[in-house]
């Protein structure tokens, strides 16, 4: 298995390219199981998630094909793909694949609307919380399908195809609404999703189906309709911007101070994010270009957050936060209330010097100092790369163990690192 060395204390100076994102992709990839025709995505992140994904959905039928490296195109860029379901050979989608990643739980929808039964996998629960899938059943049901729970399996079927409906959701939930949207652009008549997720990736969703010739209105507010289509046709779509990775890396360059500017980054995104960095004493700027980055000489003030549905701060950033915080001048609250169990990277953060208390959904982080390098493991991935941002400011080096959690989200990230500066490498399980 891969470890990462980082030695602390440079600055990060200079750009840093943002990805496809990961959140957004997949969707939208799982999308095209809704239609016989060609759904083209660009700009799709290099990422160990998607790879699985590729696997997970050719099962199904779904041809896929990546385009070769044109002249003039920086090779970290995106990817250009193709994938096309001519027809589903086969509606399971296996516990062995689907255990691997919860998001491929998705296939139920378009699997469902498209062939009129699915049979998926359970995806169990993982290092963040139990995560269950009820609100998702729930949905489909909404739309006339009927639910059994068979050793293991959700088998949904509705022979007669699916109906418009009303759906409630009694707590907002991404995928919810991602399979909601999936299995309404393909059902009779109209469906209306209350408390629908407002998160950027649910509207990037919708204008995907939308080019694909669905009728969805109010995508990236709480009530969403939709007016059935009996086929949905190929498409070509950009994949948005990661904000997940901006944030992060804008938490790199707060922590270790210096300059970075976030090529492609969209502000409006993760704004509550951004303004708890101005909190805690970075200096933000936003353009269309991108988002600039910096901290000069001055401390970290600490800063409360709380994590919440879009356009609140999000989840997915807690755990990089928190490493900023642990360098504050002062005491900061990090409150996480929307998994149970997101708080793995505590004890992890500690290793280095960080001085942190749970009390019940909260964190108190007690700013120190110095941190100092250590042996760390990575539990899941976003707390992985809060111990990236923990070591690139602790003293001396630090080892990263079981990057492959890294690998699933952030493309690049070592490159895009150490191009700003940061003394980073990858010793791969052969060095
Ligand atoms: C998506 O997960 C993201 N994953 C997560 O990112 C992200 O943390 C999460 O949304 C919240 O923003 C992808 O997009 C692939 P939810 P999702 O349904 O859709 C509860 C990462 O690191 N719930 O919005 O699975 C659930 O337990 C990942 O990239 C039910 O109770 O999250 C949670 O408390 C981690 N019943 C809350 O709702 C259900 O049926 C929100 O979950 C579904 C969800």
């Amino acid at each position: 298995m891969d470890r990462i060395r980082i030695v602390g204390g440079k600055t990060l100076n200079g750009i840093i390219p943002i990805s496809g994102a990961k959140n957004a992709a997949l969707p939208l990839m799982i999308a095209s199981l809704l239609t016989d025709r060609t759904v083209t995505l660009e700009n799709l992140p290099r990422l160990a998630d998607v790879s699985l994904l590729v696997r997970i959905l050719s099962n199904h039928g779904v041809d896929y094909s990546i385009d070769g490296r044109r002249q003039g195109e920086d090779p970290d860029s995106g990817q250009t793909v193709h994938m096309t379901a001519r027809e589903i050979v086969d509606t399971t989608a296996p516990y062995d694949l689907v255990s691997r990643m919860r998001a491929s739980f998705w296939v139920v929808a378009p699997l469902l609307a498209r062939c009129g039964e699915a049979r998926v996998s359970l995806p169990g629960g993982c290092a963040i919380g139990t995560r269950p899938v009820d609100l998702l059943l729930m949905a489909l049901e909404r739309l006339g399908a009927s639910i059994e729970i068979d050793a293991g399996y959700v088998v949904a079927k509705a022979p007669k195809g699916l109906r418009g409906g009303e759906i409630d959701f009694p707590k907002v939930t991404v995928g919810g609404t991602h399979v909601a949207l999936m299995a309404a652009a393909l059902a009779h008549g109209t469906t209306v999703i209350h408390n629908a997720a407002r998160e950027p990736e649910v509207g990037d969703l919708a204008d995907l189906l939308t080019k694909m010739g669905a009728k969805i209105r109010g995508a990236g507010t709480s009530t969403i309709e939709i007016d059935g289509v009996a086929r949905l046709n190929g498409a070509k779509h950009r994949v948005l911007p990661d904000r997940i990775e901006t944030g992060t890396y804008a938490m790199a360059a707060a922590m270790t101070g210096g300059d970075v500017f976030l090529q492609g980054a969209q502000p409006e995104h993760l704004q509550a994010a951004l303004d708890a960095l101005e909190l805690a004493g970075a200096h933000v700027q936003s353009s269309p270009e991108g988002i600039r980055v910096w901290r000069n000489g001055n401390g970290l003030r600490p800063v409360d957050v709380e994590t919440a549905p879009f356009p609140g701060f999000p989840t997915d950033l807690q755990a990089q936060f928190m490493a900023l915080m642990t360098r504050a001048e002062g005491a900061s609250r990090i409150t996480e209330k929307i998994f149970e169990n997101r708080f793995m990277h505590v004890q992890e953060l500690a290793r280095f010097g960080a001085h942190i208390r749970l009390e019940g959904d909260s964190a108190i982080i007690d700013g120190v100092p110095l941190l100092k390098g250590a042996p760390v493991m990575a539990t899941d991935l976003r707390a992985s790369v809060s111990l990236v941002i923990a070591a690139l400011v602790a003293e001396g080096e630090s080892m990263i163990q079981r990057v492959y959690h890294l690998d699933r989200g952030f493309e690049a990230l070592e490159r895009k690192l150490s191009r700003c500066g940061a003394d980073i490498t990858r010793i791969s399980s052969g060095g």
